[in-house]
C-alpha cells in the first residue's frame, strides 16, 4: 500500500497535478484468452491522473437536464455493485452517446424490471421533504463511495434516507433530484426526459448537499458557494 501511494503521488507530481482525478486500473495479468490458466496472473496496475470535468461548470448553478436511456444496466448478479469493472462501461457509454445526441446532460438507466438504477457516470438521488431515497445496490448501480458519503451526511443532517426500489415515476413525483459521483461530485438533475422535476432548478436539499459534500471533500466548494447565495 505504501508502495503503492508512492506510485500515484509520482504520477501526480510528473503530471503536475494538485488537483484531479486518479484513476487505478489493475488487470489481472498479460498474456492472450479468457482462461485464467493461460496468462500470466501478475497484476498490472495503470494509474491515470488528469483534470476531469464530467459536466460544464455552469450546469452545477442549472442542474442536468436527462434522457432515460435504452440502454439497461448489467444486473447485479452478472456484477457486485462494490466492484467497479471496466467490462460493465460498454452499455454505460452508449447510454452517454444517446444522452449526447439527445442534448442532454446525462442519461438515466433502467435495469431489466424498468426500475431506476443509475446515471451513465453517477449514482442517483431523489428527494421529498426531508426524505431522501436512492435505489437500492441490487437494481443493478455502482455502489459509489460519494453515494456512501451523501447518504452519512445526510443522516448526520436531519434527512432521513432509504434504498429502495424506485421507478420513473418516483423520478416524475418528486421535489428534487441529484446525482452524486467522485468526478460529478453532487449534482442537481432537473428533467427527465423533458418532464420537470420540482420546479426546474436544483432545489434547497440539492444545495444543501452540495454544501455539505463540498465541506466533507473541500472539493467543489466554488459552485457550492455559488449555488447557496
Ligand atoms: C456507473 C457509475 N455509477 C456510479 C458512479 C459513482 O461512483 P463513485 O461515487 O464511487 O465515484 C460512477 C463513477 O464512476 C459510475 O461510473
Amino acid at each position: 500500500m505504501k508502495e503503492l501511494k508512492a506510485i500515484i503521488l509520482d504520477t501526480c507530481r510528473q503530471a503536475e497535478i494538485i488537483d484531479g482525478y486518479i484513476r487505478l486500473n489493475v488487470t489481472r495479468g498479460t498474456g492472450l484468452g479468457l482462461d485464467p490458466k493461460n496468462i500470466n496472473r501478475k497484476p498490472s496496475i495503470m494509474v491515470m491522473v488528469n483534470s476531469l470535468a464530467l459536466y460544464p461548470r455552469e450546469a452545477y448553478e442549472t442542474g442536468l437536464e436527462v434522457i432515460t436511456s435504452s440502454f439497461r444496466v448489467i444486473p447485479a448478479d452478472c456484477i457486485e455493485p462494490r466492484v467497479k469493472c471496466i467490462g460493465k462501461y460498454a452499455c454505460n457509454i452508449a447510454a452517454k452517446q444517446e444522452a449526447n445526441r439527445a442534448g442532454a446532460g446525462e442519461a438515466l438507466m433502467l435495469n431489466q424490471q424498468g426500475e431506476v438504477a443509475e446515471c451513465s457516470g453517477d449514482n442517483i438521488f431523489l428527494v421529498n421533504g426531508k426524505h431522501i431515497r436512492t435505489p437500492h445496490a441490487s437494481s443493478g448501480i455502482l455502489k459509489g463511495i460519494t453515494r456512501d458519503t451523501v447518504i452519512e451526511l445526510a443522516l448526520a443532517n436531519g434527512y432521513t434516507v432509504a434504498e429502495e426500489t424506485l421507478t420513473p415515476f418516483d423520478i416524475y413525483t418528486a421535489d428534487e433530484c441529484f446525482l452524486t459521483g467522485t468526478a460529478a461530485e453532487v449534482i442537481g438533475m432537473v428533467s427527465l426526459d423533458a418532464n420537470k422535476i420540482g420546479d426546474g432548478k436544483p432545489g434547497p436539499v440539492t444545495r444543501d448537499m452540495m454544501r455539505l459534500y463540498a465541506e466533507r471533500t473541500g472539493i467543489g466548494t466554488s459552485f457550492s458557494v455559488a449555488v447557496a447565495v
